[in-house]
């Protein structure tokens, strides 16, 4: 086996969605998936898969030797939230496995594909259309880690030619997976207690606009900056892409539409509502357009049919 494909937190929100998107495009046994934690029974475990912890190094290295890996992409992280409340061990994990990951990539000439976020923005950057390139200066440990992350790759690519590539993912709303402990978790719980209890209490307020986007959106986001010619891509690393943008309300509005009955209320934890605050409205995804050809799919309007659809197809109303 040569050339093989390695993913890092392959059991969390997007690994669950990418493996096996990954698999059907380039085959089932040269996609390796690989976690902290063993998979969830009925998850993609159709294939080869690896525990690996990516703070140690021994580890990333013995799979990528014995599996002959050219390409990683490295999901394992600590997101927003949970990062506010453990702050030395999200810098640790975050900052930790993507060196690790970058320096396994260095001697073994692998591809490296790294995902940031919104949340490497900050308060001081333009919160509407944020440019590509503009003032980065977050306020979270999620944030710093993210920031020192799209600087260390772009390092890697530029003082040691690793052909690593980024994007900053939106919020990402999707039904395969729970999400981890990010901010923009709200946008995924609505629809699972829309559809059982027709009532969500939001812990964000009302009017709290932030860019998102729907899972299928994003997976081909990944597989396509990463087949992208290098010849077109002046930016590399850390691409804003974009596909809608809403606040609590208006989402409660677009399930309404399909639930007439739907009501929402609002609870906001500080935490949180601190942390949407500090990041952009709305995303400016030119570069993402010109360079690779990006473009979304999903509106809203289209988001919410697919999540009630299939949620409503594996989810009963409690009453
Ligand atoms: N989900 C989003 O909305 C979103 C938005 C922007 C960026 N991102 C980024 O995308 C990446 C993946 O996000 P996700 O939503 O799938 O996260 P997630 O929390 O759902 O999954 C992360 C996975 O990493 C694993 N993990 C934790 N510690 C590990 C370790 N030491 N070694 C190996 N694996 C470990 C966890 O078990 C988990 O399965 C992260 O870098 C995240 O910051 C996600």
């Amino acid at each position: 086996m040569t050339d093989a494909i390695l993913i890092t937190g392959a059991a969390g929100q997007i690994g669950s969605e990418l493996v096996p998107a990954l698999r059907a495009r380039y085959g089932l046994e040269r996609v390796i998936a690989s976690d902290l934690r063993m998979p969830a029974p009925g998850a993609p475990a159709d294939g080869p898969f690896e525990h690996i912890d990516c703070t140690r190094p021994e580890q990333l290295q013995d799979v990528i030797r014995r599996h002959d890996v050219g390409k990683i992409f490295h999901l394992a992280a600590m997101l927003s939230a949970v990062a506010e409340d453990k702050p030395q061990a999200a810098w640790s994990l975050n900052m930790g496995g993507l060196y690790n990951v970058l320096e396994m990539a260095r001697q073994y000439r692998c591809a490296v594909f790294f995902p940031s976020s919104i949340g490497a923005f900050g308060p001081t950057t333009p919160r509407d259309l944020t440019p590509q390139d503009t003032v980065q200066r977050p306020t979270t440990m999620y944030g710093v880690t993210k920031v020192a992350g799209e600087l260390l790759c772009d390092y890697y690519a530029r003082r040691f030619s690793v052909d690593v590539r980024g994007l900053r993912f939106p919020g990402l709303i999707s039904h395969v997976a729970p999400p981890g402990g990010g901010t923009t978790d709200y946008a995924v719980e609505i629809f699972y207690q829309a559809v059982r209890y027709r009532h969500f209490t939001c812990w964000l307020a009302p009017d709290t606009r932030l860019e998102m986007m729907y899972m299928p959106d994003a997976i081909r986001a990944v597989t396509e900056v990463m087949e992208a010619d290098p010849a077109r891509l002046t930016h590399r690393n850390a691409f804003n892409i974009a596909a809608m943008n809403f606040t609590p309300a208006e989402l409660a509005a677009a399930i309404r539409a399909h639930i007439p009955g739907f009501v929402i209320d609002y609870e906001v934890d500080p935490v949180r509502q601190a942390i949407a605050d500090s990041w952009p409205r709305s995303l400016d995804d030119r570069a993402a357009r010109t360079e690779w050809g990006w473009a979304p799919r999903f509106d809203l309007a289209a988001m919410t049919a697919d999540m009630l659809e299939k949620l409503g197809a594996r989810l009963k109303p409690a009453r």
